[in-house]
């Protein structure tokens, strides 16, 4: 075993958003009275996990450091593109060119600046609902619209896209830009192929540009498959695809992230605008981890698979009527709730409240997500546990205190 995901890890006093910044992050800075110190809450919001990160990056970063000098950086030689093109090659048969290849502090960053690259003012994104919240933030943050297309839920936990609203959206021509989360944050669907080349043949029908958001890729259950939406259309250039080591192997904090752009003109306004400078010990952890991590990544999984199965097997002996379905990638479990709790509930703020645990509620996805909560599995499993023995007793006092 490369790893022990079994052991806790004190975070406290690292700046770490989950666990030391959870007030202004989770809680939009409102005076919550939790019913326990804020150090024993139990953070299971933000994405990062509460594993200790791959000893391939740990390792890189010691042999980096062993060189005293941290100035100015470029990314010059071959080495982090060389490692990351042998990580998709062996895990998604995809290689992207050297020329389309940039890299970017945060996926989040790539996102905003894509917005401003590819949009005139008045046009506006469309993306899939529940979603990741900075998608919303990528296009409001400069004054362009989100706009959403919401997935349908076949009441057991299953989302499929709905092609007729696709359509209907995408033929508004202020949409210029689709955010594709692949695998999609919340719901873990890992597109098939079928779904990713009708939502790009409709995309593109429309002249629609597609960011395909690839940074929960690696984190699927075991034994289940991802194909990068750019791997279904070589010919084409108006596919970005944007990945990252900082999800699959917790080096989040290093901001370091991969963006593919195979058209020439916008990879020319990237590059115009966007200083090219990275960090030396970042550049490190991440060609280590894409070099050696695949040993770990599959630990992982095994670990990650389990939580799921337990967080299944709990729900539905102690909360029957929740909706959950294990999520074909992501360390998060999407659960809806809404049959104890009615749509108006916050329900961050209600189990930060009545059990210390720190999910993130329904309101936090844009739309389309009332009545849910969002609970990261990426850790121990005896965290987790505990955590769910609160869940369920919350929501069941809940029930009984409103019958
Ligand atoms: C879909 C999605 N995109 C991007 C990010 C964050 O990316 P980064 O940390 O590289 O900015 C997350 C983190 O949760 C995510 O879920």
């Amino acid at each position: 075993m490369e790893s022990d995901f079994d052991r806790i890890i004190d975070r406290r006093r690292t700046n770490a958003v989950a666990t030391d910044g959870f007030r202004d992050y989770l809680l939009g800075g409102e005076e919550i009275v939790l019913p326990c110190p804020d150090a024993d809450a139990i953070a299971m919001w933000v994405a990062d996990m509460a594993f200790a990160s791959v000893p391939a990056a740990i390792d890189a970063i010691r042999q980096r450091i062993a060189h005293p000098i941290f100035g100015y950086s470029v990314l010059v030689d071959d080495d982090l593109f060389d490692a990351f093109a042998a990580w998709c090659a062996r895990h998604y048969g995809w290689v992207p060119l050297r020329e389309h290849f940039l890299t970017s502090p945060g996926i989040v960053p790539a996102l905003f600046d894509l917005v401003e690259y590819i949009l005139e003012n008045d046009e506006k994104v469309l993306t899939l609902s529940p979603a990741y919240s900075p998608f919303e933030l990528a296009a409001t943050r400069v004054g362009r619209q989100l706009v959403t297309c919401g997935l349908r839920e076949s009441g057991d936990g299953h989302y499929t896209v709905d092609f007729a609203d696709l359509e209907k959206k995408l033929s508004d021509p202020k949409v210029r830009l689709f955010f594709l989360c692949h695998p999609h944050n919340p719901s873990g669907r890992v597109w098939e192929n079928d779904e990713l080349r009708a939502m790009a043949e409709m995309c593109f029908a429309h002249g629609v540009v597609v960011v395909s958001d690839e940074i929960h890729c690696d984190l699927r259950r075991s034994g289940l498959t991802h194909t990068p939406l750019a791997k279904l259309f070589p010919e084409s250039d108006q596919i970005i695809t944007c990945m990252s080591s900082s999800k699959t192997f917790n080096l989040a904090g290093l901001g370091i992230a991969n963006v593919i752009i195979p058209n020439d003109e916008i990879r020319d306004i990237w590059k115009d605008r966007n200083f090219p400078s990275v960090n030396p010990i970042s550049v490190a952890a991440a060609t280590g981890a894409f070099r050696n991590g695949d040993g770990w990544l599959a630990e992982l999984r095994t670990y990650l698979d389990t939580n799921f199965e337990l967080v299944r097997d709990t729900l539905a002996e102690q909360l029957p009527d929740a909706v959950f379905r294990i999520p074909e990638a992501t360390y998060l479990a999407w659960v809806d709730l809404s049959a104890y709790f009615s749509a108006d509930v916050d329900l961050t703020r209600f189990f930060a409240e009545r059990c210390g645990v720190l999910v993130e509620g329904g309101e936090k996805f844009i739309a389309d997500a009332e009545g849910h909560v969002r609970i990261n599995l990426a850790c121990p499993r005896s965290v987790v546990d505990d955590a769910l023995a609160k869940i369920v007793t919350a929501t069941l006092g809940r029930t009984i205190a409103t019958d």
